[in-house]
């Protein structure tokens, strides 16, 4: 399904977010800064940053950070994510981040991919987890 979900307008808050958070990235280790930014039901945008740590696989990205932020500030659902960092190629969610945004994003969600001045990618969630397992598997709406 094509990304056309969020309004143009709400595009430039989510990525200014996004970069704003991705200034505060902790990345010693890869270099690689990322920003996230979530807008909810209500409104509200949530964003974070990727947080590495000496033993790495404890390392945070971005987008778990945002959704955290999200569910924190009493949002239950994701309507937008925007991920921002450097390339190309890129910075599409992980595998992992994809999974984490399932839990809260219909199909349909737009997943906005930008580098660190514009967006460069519009995707939907199901582009990026198509045939995935969710709340529904667990008889959970
Ligand atoms: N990273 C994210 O924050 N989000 C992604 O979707 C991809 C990877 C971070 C994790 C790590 O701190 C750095 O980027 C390099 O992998």
């Amino acid at each position: 399904m094509a990304c056309d979900a969020l309004a143009p307008s709400q595009e430039p808050a989510l990525l200014q977010a996004a970069l704003a958070a991705r200034r505060m990235a902790h990345a010693p280790y890869s270099g690689f800064k990322v920003g996230a930014a979530v807008l909810d039901e209500q409104g509200h945008i949530h964003a974070g940053c990727n947080v590495e740590n000496a033993a790495y696989p404890q390392g945070l990205c971005a987008e778990a950070a945002a959704l955290s932020a999200m569910v924190l500030a009493g949002g239950r659902r994701a309507v937008a994510l925007l991920v921002a960092g450097d390339g190309p190629p890129w910075v599409t969610p992980c595998g992992g981040c994809r999974q984490k945004l399932r839990e809260f994003a219909a199909p349909d969600t737009p997943v906005l991919v930008a580098d660190t001045a514009v967006v460069q990618l519009r995707l939907t969630l199901e582009q990026l987890l198509p045939h995935s397992f969710g709340p529904e598997h667990l008889g959970k709406t």
